[in-house]
């Protein structure tokens, strides 16, 4: 196992880690990153493909086995209380917004996981981790799939099993969805695939990572908007909407085209091969209203299905059923609207970066944050303001990153434009909000950085 991935300053932490873990067993350290997405923002959850890159910024943890079938859990930041649970087929959550739910989610992954290769979960030994995440919280930078998959490797390497990033990527894929999100693949399989100076187009069913190489010159500029994106709250009804948009979107789609068992968008773009987002939305037009302010009732009659089917495939079954404000229109037309055309961009930014159009790419990330304010309606005032200062201040593209309804702005431009980028932020957003919001505010330049990576320690 190499330290190649690993930063000095990520080796240094694991070792202060280290000094407080007592046991005799073998002591293994993990750095996992989050991300930031350049391109294909809400496409995951629909099958369709994603440009991010790892960050700089990483989750790192100790850890070691314990002869019980305890999970032990310390983290270096006091906010974070201590917590410990025990290893069983089903694993309760801890109550909405508990951090250790993401140690909890990737731990029931990898027991799911192998249980169902042959492996029992009463063969499992439990672990104790010593955790330090630096990957800033609710930004919208993946740290929860960072903690996720430091997690899930962790555990894996006490117990002596390995998987390929790819393996692991695809086990932990739908780990939000253990606390409530519906959410799609694309942090956990970044974090796990991310190669230095590289973006990864991550794609789906099956999932398979493509490197695309960052242009010699291009900046990446972060910055956060310090309006926090609640992913226990409001945040992850709005979020899980979309999820429900989207999906009867597709079977309406499925149903006008005749593509059979069609449950997301992917599915249909698959099916027809050569397609264009325009064509799609129109046949869309034709046959739907422009929303449906019945909610699923009435989503249901359009689709000649019973309604409880309809409502379980889209919300899921007793406990795990996710809630649906219906006295809120559905707007499945717009939806599909940007989740085509945004996976027409991501393709389009394939080629545009690998060919070092950086003014070409800039469009697309303009273009996107337009579909995403416009008609997926996730970005804020805020995220409008910081993406226009950016690209006044000379970017050749920005839009928001990640999830939205706050968090991070991302912005491409030249190397020698950054600065000013930063420090137009700095003067046009952050001073507007309160004099030490940019002391406050991850704003900066960012290289790709690589993927999760584990050490033996001692
Ligand atoms: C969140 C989710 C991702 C993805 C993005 C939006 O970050 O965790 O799976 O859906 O939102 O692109």
């Amino acid at each position: 196992m190499s330290t190649q991935a690993w930063s000095r300053e990520e080796l240094v932490r694991a070792e202060a880690l280290a000094r407080g873990l007592s046991s005799a067993a073998p002591v293994f350290a993990v750095r996992a990153p989050g991300r930031v997405n350049l391109i294909g923002e809400h496409t995951d959850y629909s099958g369709l493909p994603v440009l991010p890159i790892a960050i700089d910024r990483s989750t790192v943890a100790v850890v070691s086995a314990r002869s019980d079938r305890a999970i032990q859990l310390a983290n270096a930041d006091p906010a974070y209380p201590a917590r410990s649970f025990a290893l069983a087929p089903e694993i309760p959550p801890y109550p909405p917004g508990d951090w250790a739910n993401y140690v909890k989610a990737a731990v029931q992954g990898v027991l799911t996981h192998f249980s169902a290769r042959g492996i029992p979960i009463d063969r499992f030994l439990g672990a104790t981790f010593v955790i330090d995440g630096r990957v800033p919280a609710a930004a919208g930078l993946s740290s929860s799939a960072a903690l996720t998959v430091a997690s899930a490797l962790g555990l894996m390497a006490v117990n002596g099993l390995e998987l390929s990033p790819r393996e692991a990527a695809a086990m932990v894929a739908r780990s939000e969805w253990y606390v409530g999100t519906m959410a799609g693949g694309m942090d956990q399989a970044v974090s796990l695939m991310a190669r230095q100076d590289h973006a990864v187009l991550i794609e789906f069913n099956p999932l398979r990572a493509t490197e695309v190489p960052m242009p010699a010159g291009a900046a990446v500029v972060v910055a956060d908007s310090l309006e926090v994106a609640d992913k226990s709250g409001r945040v992850r009804e709005e979020y899980n909407r979309r999820v429900v948009e989207c999906s009867l979107a597709a079977r309406i789609l499925g149903r006008a085209f005749g593509i059979d068992g069609a449950t997301i968008l992917g599915d249909i773009v698959n099916q027809l091969g050569n397609w264009r987002a325009d064509d799609i939305v129109q046949t869309l037009t034709a046959i739907i209203p422009e929303r449906f302010t019945g909610g699923i009732a009435q989503a249901a009659e359009f689709l000649e299905i019973p309604e409880p089917e309809l409502r379980s495939a889209l919300l899921g079954e007793g406990a795990a059923r996710s809630t649906l404000d219906e006295s809120r229109p559905l707007e499945c037309l717009r939806r599909a609207r940007h989740v085509l055309s945004e996976t027409e961009r991501v393709h389009r930014a394939v080629k545009a970066l690998s060919e070092g159009r950086l003014d070409e790419m800039g469009g697309l990330m303009d273009e996107s944050h337009r579909s995403l304010r416009d008609d997926f309606e996730v970005s804020t005032e805020r995220l409008d303001r910081m993406v226009e200062c950016a690209r006044r201040a000379g970017a050749y593209g920005a839009r928001l990153t990640g999830a939205g309804f706050g968090g991070c702005m991302i912005a491409l431009a030249d190397a020698a434009k950054s600065p000013a980028i930063l420090a137009a932020l700095e003067r046009d957003y952050y001073a507007t909000l309160a004099p030490d919001a940019a002391a406050r505010a991850l704003h900066a330049t960012m290289r790709a950085g690589p993927g999760a990576s584990l050490i033996r320690l001692r």
